[in-house]
């Protein structure tokens, strides 16, 4: 069975390689739309449009399974592609996204104080809180702040730089006396901060990385449902 998987750009690179490794006995499929990214600042029908275009692509080339690893295209589009395409166009078909398996992730670690970044169009679509709001039993919060400038830097693999930003933004918070217990990295090109983040603030911020969270999430759809 081949897997597919969809970005818009090279970010979802670091899933995929999480993905192969801990699944590596399935064939795979990578769609990065580097002619487009990024997706963060575009219109919400453009956003389908151009994700439902790199779907097709990938069940032509045989995908049994779709993974949209970017937060952007799943905050925007997974429900009507699951719900209005699917049926339609590909029955036998699968799409999941990442949102729901990051939120899972953090209801059961029992941080309350949550810093998110992510890119503009996933801050607005409120899509991580609805999901929170779901599930949420402990009344955590999450704070989410669109980080788009890091995208461009982590994209031409500028670590050092998108990593200092990214500091920054969490030691004004730490500094003005607020708690941040866990930090959601809600961009698939954000997973390249995680080490050096966690080289930074230790035990005392827990890293929430898709490159962790996504692998152990595939292998249990799989068995469960393919
Ligand atoms: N890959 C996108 C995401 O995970 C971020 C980059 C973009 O703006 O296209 O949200």
């Amino acid at each position: 069975m081949k897997i597919g998987l969809f970005d818009s750009g090279l970010g979802g690179l670091v899933v995929l390689k999480a993905v192969v490794k801990q699944l590596p006995d399935y064939d795979y499929e990578y769609y990065g739309d580097t002619k487009h990214v990024p997706y963060g600042g575009r219109a919400e029908e453009e956003i389908y449009e151009l994700t439902k275009a790199g779907v097709i692509h990938l069940f032509e080339r045989d995908c049994a399974l779709v993974i949209i690893a970017c937060n952007t295209a799943s905050a925007e589009t997974l429900r009507r592609l699951q719900d209005e395409f699917l049926p339609e166009e590909y029955p036998t078909r699968k799409i999941l996204g990442v949102i729901i398996p990051v939120i899972e992730e953090v209801v059961n670690s029992e941080c309350k104080r949550v810093l998110m970044f992510a890119t503009q169009r996933t801050v607005s679509s409120g899509k991580y809180h609805l999901e929170l709001g779901k599930r949420n039993e402990i009344d955590t919060k999450i704070e989410a702040v669109a980080t788009p400038e890091l995208v461009p830097l982590l994209e031409v693999g500028n670590i050092a730089g998108a990593s200092a930003i990214a500091q920054a933004l969490i030691d004004e918070r730490l500094l003005d006396g607020g708690e941040v217990e866990g930090l959601i990295l809600g961009c698939t090109h954000y997973t390249l901060l995680t080490d050096k983040l966690r080289e930074a603030y230790g035990d005392r911020i827990k890293i929430f990385s898709q490159a962790e969270i996504i692998p152990e999430r595939i292998d249990d759809y799989l068995m469960r449902h393919m």
